[in-house]
């Protein structure tokens, strides 16, 4: 009998194909199954790993796995969630935990009631520049931190693709949130959002927004969200992070990762090396997110980013979306609705 950890995806689009290679390259974590609604696409998707494609909830559920990661769009993962927490089950939920908050309660719910964990993977935080800026900020070599500025960019296909299902607040801006309260200590006190929708006018959905933060303790910040690069931008993503405190500053810039790659048909193109397997094992943050996870599973480790953590942060995103829409700066924490 394998003592492998085994590990089932739930949702196999874009980006749970990367999780679900991920986890099949990782050592001591097996893959042991994949499900998702469109059942050509878990067919071919398992086949190609060569793992069992199951065909319902309650399969996943029967093959009792160690854990389960659910990567269904943002506004569909309460169900699979609060279901597999009902029977036990560890689980890692894709950022943002959910689209509304009555969603993220009943996934906190479900985890305090259950045997099982919930983690929410907010990838950042595997993230080694990041965990570098956390350290400078928490030994005091920055002293006060005074401002921080945060920005990510995606290509215009990115959003396109899932305009119906979320926004570029959630599910961008959701990762600068996380990140600048996890790196700070501090959380958000108040928001004032702009944006600009014209690509995704007619999904009623900004291009760009951009969030002025006011923290608990006085520092002020911003976060600035996109989804309107050319499709051949040749990066896929283009972010940055500047802390600025009373004794020191820290910035990340991240657009190409140190690899160009040139072809007459494509012109140049950055890939992000984090995907490349090193000698058949899979490397960086996105496996070093699921080896946590695997470690969790086996009581060897406690969540990184905790059900509560994830919902406060998508209470900062949900007050930047009810600023776009009253034109007002917005108490995050104001509100039965936000009550603890
Ligand atoms: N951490 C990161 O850097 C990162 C990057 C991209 C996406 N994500 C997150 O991953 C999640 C998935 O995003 P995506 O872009 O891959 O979405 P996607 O739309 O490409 O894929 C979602 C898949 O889920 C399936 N699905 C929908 N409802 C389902 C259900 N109830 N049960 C089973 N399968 C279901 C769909 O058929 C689809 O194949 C989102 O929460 C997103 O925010 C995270």
């Amino acid at each position: 009998m394998s003592s492998s950890t085994r590990l089932i995806v739930i949702g196999v689009g874009r980006w749970g194909q990367e999780l679900a290679r991920t986890v099949a390259r990782l050592r001591g974590v097996e893959l042991s199954g994949l499900f998702d609604a469109n059942a050509a696409l878990a067919r071919s998707t398992a086949g190609a790993l060569g793992v069992a494609a199951l065909t319902s909830l309650e399969e996943v559920i029967d093959a009792r796995p160690d854990g389960v990661v659910v990567a269904t769009p943002d506004n569909a993962h309460r169900e699979p969630v609060t279901r597999l927490l009902e029977a036990g089950i560890h689980v890692l939920v894709e950022k943002p935990i959910a689209t509304t908050v009555e969603d993220a309660r009943a996934m906190i719910a479900a985890a305090r009631a259950s045997r099982g964990s919930l983690s929410v993977g907010h990838i950042l935080r595997f993230d080694p520049r990041y965990i570098a800026v956390r350290d400078a900020v928490a030994s005091g070599r920055l002293g006060d931190v005074v401002h921080v500025l945060a920005t990510r960019e995606n290509l215009k296909e990115h959003g396109l693709r899932r305009a119906q299902t979320t926004t570029v607040e959630a599910f961008l801006g959701i990762h600068d949130v996380d990140a600048i309260q996890w790196i700070t200590g501090r959380r958000v006190a108040r928001v004032y959002a702009v944006g600009a929708s014209r690509v995704y006018a007619a999904h009623g959905r900004n291009d760009t927004t951009v969030a002025t933060l006011e923290m608990e303790g006085g520092a002020v910040g911003s976060v600035t969200s996109s989804w309107a690069l050319p499709d051949r931008s040749g990066s896929m993503i283009d972010a940055s992070l500047e802390v600025v405190g009373t004794r020191g500053s820290a910035r990340i810039a991240m657009r190409d990762f140190g690899l160009r790659i040139t072809t007459e048909e494509a012109g140049d193109s950055f890939p992000n090396p984090a995907g490349v397997d090193v000698h058949g094992l899979a490397t960086g943050a996105l496996a070093d997110e699921l080896a946590h996870f695997a470690r969790v599973t086996r009581g060897e480790a406690a969540p990184m980013a905790t059900a509560q953590e994830a919902f406060d942060a998508l209470v900062v995103v949900l007050a930047m979306e009810r600023s776009l829409e009253r034109r007002s700066v917005v108490d995050v924490h104001a509100g039965a609705e936000v009550g603890r």
